[in-house]
């Protein structure tokens, strides 16, 4: 028997501007899949927020992209934002870009993780949640896991490891896919990777015997709603130990505060910085960006944590360097690069700006 993990995301409220998700709205969702969990369609859940957005990490027996599950995530979202109206928290029903639900989450606003497995004797794995980014964000450390040796030691030294990872990248302005293997394809897969607004990972599967590894949303508000609401805030989920990288390899990655776009307005790049879930509350200019880790051991479909991976003092240096370069960031002002490249500000209120500044351009002589 298989087991799926689906993390089904939305921003639907948040306390004071794009702070905080109101814990009323965790709530509702608490009540809405312990029902689920009573009648036998959930196994075990768990919600929690990075920031705004409102994260709800499933455990079921129904498969990926299930109707049933996704609804069952859909009506949660919806039921909340109603609390999240009469509350007037900004941004309430942000991400809900439709009011009726049409068989699959996808496309309607809300970011979607989820992997079916067969259960290990012992299955750690690991849900990141990120705040103020976007998917992209999450292409260097899933690089760095996967297929960086002077990352992941396992993959020098440990067999199971060795022959490395496909990675699937999609194309999110062109809807195309690709498939690389890593080491043998690795300039290839760095040649997209590179490109985090338009290049980045769906999923990360073994070379030995296609086993799922990592699974990330991918979702595009804005492309999908064709102008500015709100940045598409991702979430992964990462398999570690016994022929993946080990809990320590997962995180690894994120000592590194890497530059991200998403920050204030979703117009601004600036560095990502690894937070305890109390710390998950982006104040400054809205950010910097955030990303949380909680590692849960599998046990028979139910989920054994949560462990809050990133508060640890070890990241502490990472923190103050990533606010040390959120400052230095911040000084460029409306500059690039702390200010988005002009295509990505596309997805931004930018046009409306431009278009008022249309007719008075002249042709040059
Ligand atoms: P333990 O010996 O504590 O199980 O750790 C093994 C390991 O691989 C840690 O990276
Ligand atoms: P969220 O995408 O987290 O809602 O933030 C939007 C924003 O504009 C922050 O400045
Ligand atoms: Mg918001
Ligand atoms: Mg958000």
């Amino acid at each position: 028997m298989k087991t799926t993990i689906s993390v089904i995301k939305a921003d639907i409220g948040s306390v004071a501007g794009h702070g905080l998700a109101h814990p009323a709205l965790l709530k509702k969702c608490e009540e809405m899949l312990g029902t689920a969990k009573e009648e036998g369609l959930l196994e075990d859940f768990y919600v929690t927020n990075c920031g705004d957005d409102t994260e709800l990490i499933m455990t079921h027996r129904q498969g990926e992209e299930n109707e049933e599950i996704h609804q069952l995530a859909f009506n949660s979202f919806m039921e909340a934002t109603k609390i999240a109206r009469e509350l007037k928290l900004y941004g309430a029903g942000q991400d809900l870009l439709s009011d009726t639900f049409s068989g699959n989450i996808k496309g309607m606003g809300p970011g979607c993780a989820e992997m079916e497995f067969k259960e290990r004797p012992s299955d750690p794995v690991v849900v990141f949640c990120m705040d103020k980014t976007e998917p992209g964000a999450f292409n260097m450390p899933l690089f760095k896991m996967f297929a960086d040796p002077f990352n992941t030691a396992g993959l020098v030294i440990d067999p199971s490891l060795h022959n490395g990872y496909t990675f699937e990248i999609f194309d999110v302005l062109e809807s195309k896919k690709v498939e690389l293997s890593c080491p043998a394809e690795m300039y290839d897969a760095l040649a997209l990777l590179g490109s985090i607004g338009r290049y980045v990972i769906k999923r990360v599967t073994r070379n030995d015997d296609g086993e799922i590894a990592a699974a990330v949303s991918t979702d595009r508000l804005n492309l999908m709603a064709g102008k500015y609401i709100g940045k598409d805030d991702p979430v992964a989920i990462v398999r570690s130990q016994s022929g993946f990288p080990a809990a320590g390899e997962v995180v690894e990655p994120f000592t590194f505060p890497h530059l991200v776009g998403g920050w204030m307005r979703g117009s601004h790049n600036g560095p990502i910085m690894p937070v305890g879930q109390n710390q998950a509350y982006p104040v400054r200019f809205d950010g910097p960006p955030r990303v949380m880790a909680l590692g849960f051991q599998i046990a028979d479909c139910k989920l054994v944590g949560p462990n809050d991976m990133f508060d640890d003092p070890a990241f502490d240096l990472t923190r103050e360097e990533s606010s040390r370069i959120a400052s230095y960031m911040r000084r460029h002002g409306p500059f690039e690069p702390h200010r988005l490249p002009a295509d990505e500000m596309e997805y931004t209120s930018l046009p409306g700006v431009m278009e008022k500044l249309e007719t008075r351009f002249k042709d040059m002589d």
